[in-house]
């Protein structure tokens, strides 16, 4: 039998919480969670310290979980996950069992899919990218790295993603569109246009507020 390595997840804020209760419902053995202002345990898990502390197991004995959210930028979550990466810790790709995915997606290494996402066919999701709540992303999808796409947003047929993108919750991305690298998708927002990298867009039909 293929037994599941045990866990370490970084960070214990909202992201995090969300992602511990996916891996205590799929069975999945946890270490403990990595927090710098500590309670001792989150749900029944213990807080074992700063990140730093995951240096003391070997990456072959462990997977790392990363609980970092978007907080406002993609930053923080992609240089946490580069940073292990490049010590040769290995991230959990972690799909909610109430999530429907094709048999035909590509889901990289740190791959996150939360309760009632659809990810259909043919769609490829990037290295330490989320899907979130409910998000909808339909075929064909290009998604990049360390992307979010927030609660509820929907991803119409063969949309692109740029690495470190945010979707915000509720957005609609119609079909074909292109969103830029680090480019933010306002809650709400319906994007009928490509977007450009590095910029913000807000309203319906969405329109570029920030560069
Ligand atoms: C787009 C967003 C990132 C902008 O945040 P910000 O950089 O702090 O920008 P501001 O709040 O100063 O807003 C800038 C302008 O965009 C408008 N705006 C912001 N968010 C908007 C939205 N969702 N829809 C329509 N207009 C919006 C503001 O009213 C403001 O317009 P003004 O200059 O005419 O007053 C943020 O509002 C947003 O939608 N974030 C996504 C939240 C989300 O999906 N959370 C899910 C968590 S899992």
């Amino acid at each position: 039998m293929n037994k599941k390595l045990p866990v370490i997840l970084i960070g214990g804020g909202g992201h995090a919480r969300v992602l511990l209760d996916v891996l205590l419902l799929c069975g999945i053995p946890v270490i403990g969670v990595t927090e710098k202002e500590k309670p001792a345990v989150l749900f029944s898990v213990p807080v074992i310290g700063e990140d730093d502390v995951i240096l003391d197991y070997s990456a072959n004995e462990i997977m790392l979980v990363n609980g970092l959210g978007f907080a406002g930028t993609a930053g923080k979550r992609a240089q946490i996950y580069d940073f292990f990466k490049e010590k040769g810790y290995y991230f959990e790709v972690l799909v909610h069992p109430s999530a429907v995915l094709s048999q035909m997606v590509h889901m990289a290494e740190g791959v996150q899919v939360m309760a009632g996402a659809v990810v259909q066919v043919g769609c490829r999701i990037g290295e330490n990218s989320v899907i979130n709540t409910r998000a909808s992303i339909d075929h064909d999808c290009i998604i990049g790295r360390h992307v979010h796409i927030a609660p509820g947003a929907i991803l119409a047929g063969g949309v692109k993603i740029g690495n470190k993108a945010y979707i915000g919750a509720g957005a609609t991305v119609i079909q074909g569109i292109s969103i830029g690298n680090n480019s933010i998708v306002a809650a709400g927002a319906v994007v009928v246009r490509d977007v450009p990298d590095n910029v913000t867009v807000v309203g319906v039909p969405a329109r570029v507020v920030q560069k």
